[in-house]
């Protein structure tokens, strides 16, 4: 295509005189209209004013907007025919170049002198033309140069009656917007009508968080061949989401090949801009056919009476150009403008007046030939006259501010069969809307029919599906195997997949993606070139481009973030430090007081002596060892008491009542004794646990060593720390660095570790009772998988690992890896409880022997006062308190009726004398 350059002015000169004389031919021929013709002879009195005509007549969008300017000038004059004014035509054809538009626009200027300039048809062409039109004043009227850029070296006589190629971004930002597409690559044609929106449309897919990772530009002159390398491209690539600006012939053989290609399936999707949209009707069936399915951006133009008035009159008029009726197209929106273009002229033209139509030559100066024109004496006024007109024009209001036609209302259509449907309205106040006018609640678009698939909204993104998988890193460990293990088969040594709990967690979320996602894994060597640097290169690795992603226990940190994108992290976070324990024994000098809680003391205590009162209560008047002074009764009822401690209680029980007692409550004593004793012993034992060290700063001042998981970023932390290297040692498994530990800090092991919580877990699950963790903790924030920078994997994969790290999936394949884990931790919280004796384990039992004790006194005393009933009843004392004393005193005595006694003191009277002296 022709492009504006330095040489265009000098060549220019050359090139019009040529065109110039072939002009003047040409320019007689065309301007014989046939509505110029009879308007001409009913016009008798009517001021002619001389009006240009610069277009692509051999184009449809010329030739349209050709018919429809004298269609308007007809419709206008033949409505008010008091107009004084009547505008002729002297049309020129630029025939699709630029030079002979420039040729034209001069010629017309300079040799006609005509009062404005409709045209030219395309961006290109305009440049030029609107620069002369502003030397000379005359007003250029322009329906479809839609180059945003046009207005930032326009004059103030450039008019633009169509809407600008800007104005439409943001409907297509915000249909990118409604399905949350990330990533879209525009194709444009390269050249000034192509590249003109880019920039804002650029702008409009960053507003609607859009990436725009490559722009496609495809040459007007481009050969098939090149179309498809280009395809080819694009379809390598992951996005899915493509907006077309083109013009429409172009349009029709790109959609062609995009069809061919196999880029019109399901997944893929198109968005034409309305420099196609507007022009749908133009494209042959067989590329319609290839449109299936793709959105559009079009203008809105409200169906009016007069419009299919004049669509009924169009075939008739619009005739010349074609052989058959068949062949003519519908008019489009470009037709209507020029239409209304035409309307707005004439209406200015007639209030401009006609005092003044003559140009005033310019001071001559010879060297210049191309900017030697004369100025338009009229211009400013017919300027001003156009700048004010205000109709209900075709395409509807007419109004214009800066010399733009504002209207930006448009429609968004979805390419079917053989027509169009319409789907949804844009405009910048309401944005997207189901109906025109919006009734509230009617966002968004109703549903539309995408390429190839008609039910499912596509993702915009896919993997690219050549064959191609994704290439998933994933780090070869020689140790801590429970979160990604090569399997290798044991014959050929060649590996033959990988496990883990990393991998069943990403395996798990793949799943759960709505789309399908082919991968492989691919393992990569560990290189330990830097300290702690190997999980870094890993990374770094994606970076590169090796993999397309990486899996495993890659920890996610800031410092590699700047180079990978991380999903949210599916694993709890930390770094802390583990030590040994050390075992310290119990050298309490009151350890023995420590098995049962006070309370307990105290209640047993308490019925120690209880049961030595019950015991005297029950014995004393029938045994003759529970007899003596009062002191000797108490000393030996306490000493028979405390003695059932030891079993040691040697005195003989004569009441049956006291052996009941006696029986129970050396039951109790046993109970409480063998508890005891158990308790204690396990005190005494089970050495105290303690972390044997507390401080990593102690380390550091003491020199001793500390250990890190070789590769791992933790060695970043402890350098942060000041530790030498000398004192870092690295271990690949927890075997290692429980061997490590055994060493000891003096010969070579180490004294502590710091690792992250995960791998600490399994380590401690392995070794539950010797190691334990301490302060201080870093913040880390778990493992997470890595991608490349944008890509749009991760908001899903993201999504996905909430859904499943929440969820009962996350706990089977935990138990499947880490069931130890648990067990350690539970088996830990029980010994830690089994601490004291209470009051709460044995009250049942003090219960029973209280109960029964008490009812055995009451029985004794009650038998008692029965055989005693002489002494209260006979009234034989006159006082109660007589009665009462001389009860206590019966009391106090023997029981001469109990034969037991008499019977068991003679019997045993010399053994039981023999025995407490041998005591
Ligand atoms: C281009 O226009 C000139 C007149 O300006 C005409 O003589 C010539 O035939 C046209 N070329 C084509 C290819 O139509
Ligand atoms: C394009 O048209 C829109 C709507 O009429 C207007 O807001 C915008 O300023 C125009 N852009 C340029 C570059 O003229
Ligand atoms: C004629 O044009 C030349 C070059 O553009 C310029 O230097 C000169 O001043 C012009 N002369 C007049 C009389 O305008
Ligand atoms: C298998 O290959 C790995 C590395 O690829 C190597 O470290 C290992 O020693 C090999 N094992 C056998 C049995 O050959
Ligand atoms: C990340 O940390 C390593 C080790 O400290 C350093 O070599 C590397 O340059 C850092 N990278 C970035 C991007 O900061």
């Amino acid at each position: 295509m022709m492009r504006r350059g330095k040489g265009l002015r000098g060549g220019l000169g050359v090139v019009v005189i040529v065109v110039f004389l072939n002009m003047l031919v040409m320019a007689a021929a065309t301007t014989e209209m046939v509505a110029a013709e009879e308007e001409e002879e009913e016009a008798a009195g009517k001021v002619k004013v001389k009006v240009g005509v610069v277009l692509d007549l051999n184009l449809v969008v010329g030739q349209m907007g050709l018919s429809c300017v004298s269609m308007a000038l007809a419709d206008l004059y033949s409505s008010r025919s008091y107009y004084k004014t009547r505008v002729t035509l002297s049309t020129i054809d630029s025939n699709d170049t630029v030079v002979d538009a420039a040729a034209a626009a001069l010629d017309l200027i300079k040799e006609e002198e005509v009062q404005a300039i409709i045209g030219p048809t395309s961006s290109m062409q305009a440049n030029f033309i609107i620069n002369i039109g502003d030397k000379a004043q005359v007003p250029i009227i322009s329906y479809s140069a839609t180059r945003p850029s046009l207005t930032s070296q326009r004059s103030s006589f450039f008019f633009r009656i169509a809407q600008n190629d800007s104005s439409q971004v943001k409907a297509i930002g915000a249909i990118i917007k409604a399905f949350k597409w990330r990533q879209v690559i525009p194709i444009y044609t390269d050249n000034e009508f192509g590249n003109g929106i880019v920039p804002y449309l650029i702008d409009a897919l960053q507003e609607a968080d859009a990436d725009v990772p490559y722009q496609s530009l495809i040459s007007p002159t481009a050969t098939d061949t090149q179309i498809t390398n280009e395809l080819h491209k694009l379809k390598n690539m992951p996005t899915r989401v493509f907006v077309v600006h083109m013009l429409t012939r172009h349009a029709s053989r790109f959609f062609m090949k995009v069809q061919e290609f196999g880029m019109m399936n399901r997944g893929y999707v198109w968005i034409i801009t309305d420099s196609i949209a507007n022009e749908l009707d133009l494209i042959e069936p067989l590329a319609y056919e290839a449109l299936q399915g793709v959105v559009g951006i079009r203008t809105y133009v409200p169906r009016t009476k007069r419009l299919n008035l004049l669509k009924r009159d169009w075939r008739k008029r619009f005739r010349r150009y074609y052989p058959t009726v068949e062949d003519i197209p519908e008019v489009d929106v470009y037709g209507l403008w020029a239409y209304d273009a035409a309307w707005a002229l004439a209406t200015a033209v007639e209030l401009a007046g006609t005092d003044n139509l003559r140009y005033t030559a310019t001071k001559i100066n010879s060297s210049n030939y191309l900017f030697n024109v004369g100025v338009n004496q009229n211009g400013p006024r017919l300027r001003e006259a156009l700048s004010d007109v205000t109709f209900t024009g075709l395409a509807g209001e007419f109004s214009l501010i800066n010399g733009q036609l504002q209207s930006t209302l448009f429609e968004i259509v979805n390419v079917i069969g053989n027509g169009r449907r319409n789907v949804g309205f844009w405009s910048p106040e309401t944005g997207l809307t189901r109906k025109l006018v919006d009734s509230g609640g009617a966002k968004g678009l109703r549903s539309i029919i995408w390429p190839g698939e008609p039910v499912v909204m596509p993702k915009g993104w896919e993997i690219p599906t050549n064959g191609k998988k994704l290439r998933i890193g994933v780090p070869v460990k020689d140790g801590f195997w429970e979160f990604v293990k090569l399997v290798r088969d044991f014959e050929t040594n060649v590996t033959i997949g990988v496990e883990g709990y990393c991998i069943d967690v990403f395996k798990a979320v793949i799943e759960k993606l709505p789309y399908k996602v082919d991968y492989e894994f691919v393992p990569a060597e560990k290189s330990n070139s830097v300290p702690g640097g190997s999980y870094n290169e890993f990374t770094y690795q994606l970076f590169l481009g090796k993999f397309d992603a990486v899996v495993g226990d890659v920890t996610i940190r800031a410092n590699r973030s700047t180079y990978i994108d991380y999903t949210l992290p599916f694993t709890a976070s930390g770094v802390v430090m583990v030590v040994p324990m050390k075992t310290e024994k119990n050298t309490n000098a009151w350890v023995f007081l420590k098995p049962l809680t006070w309370k307990l003391w105290a209640l047993t205590a308490g019925f120690f002596l209880f049961i030595a009162l019950v015991v005297w209560i029950l014995e004393h008047r029938v045994n003759e060892e529970f007899r003596g002074s009062s002191l000797d009764q108490i000393c030996t009822s306490l000493w028979y008491s405390f003695s059932t401690m030891v079993f040691a209680h040697r005195e003989v029980t004569l009441n049956n009542c006291t052996r009941l007692v006696v029986i129970l409550w050396l039951f109790v004593v046993l109970i409480i004794t063998q508890s005891y004793t158990a308790s204690l012993a396990s005190l005494l034992t089970v050495q105290e646990l303690k972390p044997s060290v507390n401080d990593i700063n102690l380390l550091l001042k003491n020199g001793e060593n500390i250990g890190y998981q070789g590769g791992s970023f933790v060695y970043e932390i402890l350098k942060s720390l000041k530790f030498d290297d000398s004192q870092l040692k690295t271990y690949e498994s927890a075997e290692e660095l429980h061997e490590l530990f055994v060493k000891g800090s003096m010969n070579g092991g180490i004294s502590a570790a710091v690792d992250e919580t995960p791998y600490i877990k399994v380590f401690l699950a392995q070794y539950c009772s010797q190691y334990t963790t301490t302060e201080p903790t870093f913040k880390a924030d778990g493992f997470g998988f890595g991608f490349p920078i944008g890509s749009p994997l991760v908001p899903d994969i993201s999504r996905k690992i909430l859904e499943v790290t929440e969820g009962e999936r996350m706990k089977e394949i935990e138990t499947k890896w880490f069931k130890n884990v648990e067990e350690c931790t539970a088996s830990k919280v029980a010994e830690l409880s089994s601490t004291r004796l209470s009051i709460n384990s044995f009250w049942g039992l003090f219960l029973v022997t209280g109960v029964v004790s008490l009812s055995s006194v009451v029985a004794y005393i009650g038998k008692f006062l029965y055989d005693e009933q002489r002494v209260w009843r006979n009234n034989v004392e006159p006082s109660i308190w007589r009665v009462f004393c001389a009860l206590i005193r019966k009391f106090m005595k023997r029981d001469p009726t109990a034969h037991p006694l008499r019977r068991r003191a003679c019997m045993n009277d010399v053994p039981v004398l023999a025995r407490r002296r041998s005591f």
